[in-house]
């Protein structure tokens, strides 16, 4: 079976939700290692207050049983605390009584570098909080409770996945300035993974490249505008002599300049992905845009923002990496209940 993931939710709308389809039945899931990562998620340097008002816990609603999967669809919910100063502005049905609370006026100013002036073009809506509440972040809280469990299937088969911003004393230096400045920064981030064996992902089509599937992942993340597989960008510079990694005896390598992936395949050495994220868009000294309601020229929404969120994004890599890998490791060792996994990738390194 395929592993796959479905998420819904807006940002101050009554929860988040996702579907987990595929996994095995008998994944041992822990509360406390997938709170702990929404935590994670929750702590970086340079964000807004919004996260003193979420405590993000995960609650699941189907698919576990005494901490067990059942090997059926796990559905996975994170409420979004903040939404008691939403409920006329979010309401799912028509509100009722008077406009009361936030998100209660329309918005109508469109931020440079965020959804706000596609999306209403696109979806046609008037008020730009249609585009904006779910082109947010905020819903990377339940992909993080996903990558949770995705690191929970993977560790049966002794895969782990790490995360880092890249130069965080350099980073945090930037955010203070920015701040000062009212303004925002961007950042590096770096997701590991070891225990990785050789042969995850495939070269035979485009869309099975381990390298093109860690990609769209991370760069699905908002804010995400480059990715690069180990020494990615910096291998242009340098001659083929000098690129490779040199293969062992033992079909090791002294170096990892590949960052894991050759060939769209995993080839048992760390992976590493990479990812540049943009300073975010939501500035306090907002840039020039158009009034959608008067068609006059004016400045962009203000609205509580984070100056950073790169240390967020490194745990939100995490898991999209994490997710991957683990469906990548569920299509090559397969199995219905956690043993068969577990063996299929037993007996497939013994041969290699
Ligand atoms: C964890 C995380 C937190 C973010 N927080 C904010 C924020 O507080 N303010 C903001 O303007 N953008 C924030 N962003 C970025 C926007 O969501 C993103 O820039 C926007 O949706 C436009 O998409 P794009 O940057 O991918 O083009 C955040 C992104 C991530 C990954």
């Amino acid at each position: 079976m395929t592993l796959r993931l479905a998420s819904a939710g807006e940002s101050h709308g009554p929860a988040l939700v996702a579907i987990l389809t595929g996994l095995p039945a008998g994944l041992v899931l822990e509360r406390d290692a997938i709170d702990a990562d929404l935590k994670r998620r929750q702590e970086g340097y340079g964000r807004s207050p919004r996260q003193q008002i979420e405590q993000d816990r995960v609650e699941v609603l189907a698919g576990l049983r005494h901490g067990r999967t059942l090997g059926t669809p796990l559905a996975l919910v994170v409420r979004n605390r903040d939404h008691e100063n939403w409920t006329w502005g979010m309401s799912p049905w028509p509100p009722e009584g008077e406009p009361k609370g936030k998100g209660a006026k329309p918005v109508t100013l469109p931020r440079p570098g965020h959804a706000d002036l596609a999306g209403v073009q696109k979806f046609g809506h008037e008020d730009v909080r249609n585009a904006l509440e779910r082109a947010s972040a905020r819903h990377t809280a339940v992909h993080v409770a996903a990558g949770a469990v995705a690191k929970a299937l993977l560790g049966t088969i002794g895969i782990e996945v790490r995360s880092a911003t890249v130069d965080e004393a350099a980073l945090r230096a930037a955010i203070d300035e920015a701040r000062k400045d009212r303004d925002t920064v961007g950042g590096i981030v770096e997701v590991r993974a070891t225990g990785v064996p050789p042969g995850l992902g495939s070269y035979a089509a485009k869309e099975d490249r381990l390298d093109a599937r860690l990609a769209a992942a991370v760069m699905g993340i908002q804010a995400v505008k480059g990715v690069e597989i180990g020494d990615g960008f910096a291998l242009a510079a340098l001659r083929g002599s000098q690129a490779h990694d040199e293969i062992e005896v033992d079909g090791r390598r002294e170096t990892n300049r590949a960052g894991g992936i050759e060939a769209g395949m995993s080839n048992g050495e760390e992976i590493v992905v990479r990812a540049a994220m943009k300073p975010l868009p939501t500035l306090m000294r907002p840039l020039r845009s158009v009034d959608l309601a008067t068609g006059e020229a004016a400045t962009a929404l203000v609205e509580r923002s984070d100056v950073a969120a790169v240390e967020a994004l490194a745990v939100v890599a995490e898991a999209a990496v994490a997710w991957e890998l683990a469906v990548a490791a569920q299509e090559k060792f397969g199995g219905d209940a956690i043993g068969d996994f577990v063996a299929a990738h037993r007996a497939y390194c013994e041969r290699i």
